[in-house]
């Protein structure tokens, strides 16, 4: 049983947050509107022990909570999520935004929102080029690799171990590699990512050393690499391939591979995400859909998708959580946020957007009617999750 959802049964400070609420024994603190006993909804449909997750900015979203008058965010994502990720809350910039100062505000809040929702918690992210504090880019352009190595280790152990026995999946290592039209084409980020080029001589050996750190500060949590355009098999999950096995052959304590799932209605499907998850579960590892969204072209801010975009939407993410259903090894399947007004996608791809689960009324799309019909499909029922 992983570490969290134990802690739930563990008497805290905050006891009143963290008894598990379809216990029956905290039925005064579920939400109105919503109960975990509902079938209609994403969480109680998941078969076996799939975590169904959401991205969520707790320092947006979270800070404030009530769970007796939760907002209409909080509402959805108590009912149909059984796990949450912090879509920024975890990150450098967030949690350690000077060299002596960890700032877990925001992460706690949204620990202390899954423990009270029973929820997991996977942990975005330790090791990866954006979203870096300042201090970071300043200092980074003296260091040496020990110097990355010692800051890099200090943060991994301090986030790590700050949180032990509450997050189940930590994506450690975020987007090393370049893509194939990157110049210099798939390869480690050795440039763009501070302490891979600070260590540029062996990047590896810090990776590797990156998942050491993680687990002797959580032995219980699944240590993911996490990347976008990793769906597929291709030139750079291929890289990851090889990275994986060498990581392994040297006793490094991966423990799972993450296909983001940033997809796009301007550019095709590619079917091969289920053989490529089952390349990376025969290594052993755990894989998962860690930041599923479907973006689409939208003819002008005013104009709504078509239904062929809205039924191709639905296809896709349903192509996605379809593969992970099929792959025992595969732990969590994740949407990256919602409703589409809380999503990244217009921002860094204008002209696009429409891409989440949830409309801006947080009325549920047809992409979330598929991914229900085929939760309800694999698995009759109640889910072993909800015990
Ligand atoms: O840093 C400021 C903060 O100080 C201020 O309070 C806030 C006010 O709005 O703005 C903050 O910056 C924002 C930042 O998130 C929060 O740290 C940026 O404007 C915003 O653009 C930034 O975007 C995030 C993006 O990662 C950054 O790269 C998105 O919300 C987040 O969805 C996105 O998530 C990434 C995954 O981590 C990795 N995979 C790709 C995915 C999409 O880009």
């Amino acid at each position: 049983m992983r570490r969290s959802l134990r802690s739930l049964l563990v008497a805290t400070a905050a006891a009143s947050l963290v008894v598990p609420l379809w216990a029956g024994t905290a039925a005064n603190a579920e939400p109105p509107g919503f109960s975990h006993a509902d079938k209609d909804t994403l969480r109680n449909q998941a078969p076996r022990d799939l975590a169904i997750g959401s991205a969520v900015w707790a320092q947006r979203d979270l800070l404030s909570y009530d769970p007796a008058a939760p907002t209409e965010l909080q509402r959805v994502l108590g009912a149909q999520f059984s796990s949450v990720t912090p879509e920024n809350d975890m990150k450098w910039d967030a949690i350690h935004p000077a060299p002596d100062v960890y700032d877990f505000a925001s992460a706690d809040a949204l620990v202390a929102f899954a423990e009270a929702n029973g929820q997991e918690v996977r942990g975005h992210t330790l090791l990866w080029h954006s979203q870096n504090p300042a201090w970071v880019t300043a200092a980074s352009s003296t260091w040496t690799c020990d110097d990355a190595r010692a800051v890099l280790e200090d943060h991994i152990r301090t986030v790590v171990g700050h949180f032990k026995g509450e997050i189940y999946e930590w994506d450690v290592a975020n987007e090393i590699f370049q893509d194939n039209w990157d110049a210099g084409g798939v390869r480690l980020r050795t440039e763009a990512n501070p302490f891979l080029r600070a260590c540029a001589d062996d990047p590896v050996a810090l990776i590797g050393d990156a998942f050491r750190w993680a687990h002797e500060a959580d032995p219980d949590a699944v240590l993911f690499l996490n990347d976008y355009n990793a769906e597929g098999i291709n030139e750079k999950t291929d890289a990851y391939y090889d990275l994986a096995q060498r990581l392994l052959a040297d006793g490094v304590p991966l423990s799972g591979f993450g296909a983001q799932g940033h997809l796009s209605l301007l550019y095709g499907f590619d079917t091969s995400i289920q053989a490529n998850f089952e390349r990376f579960a025969a290594l052993g590892l755990k894989v998962a859909v860690t930041e599923a969204d479907v973006r689409i072209p939208l003819l002008d801010g005013e104009t709504g998708p078509t239904p062929a975009q809205v039924a191709e939407q639905a296809a896709r993410y349903d192509a996605m959580l379809e593969a992970c259903l099929n792959v025992p090894a595969c732990s969590s399947f994740t949407v990256w946020g919602f409703p589409d007004a809380n999503s990244w996608v217009p921002a860094v791809f204008p002209g696009e957007g429409w891409a989440t689960i949830f409309e801006d009324d947080f009325s549920p799309k047809p992409a979330f009617d598929v991914m229900l019909a085929s939760l309800r499909d694999a698995t009759p029922g109640i889910s072993p999750r909800r015990g």
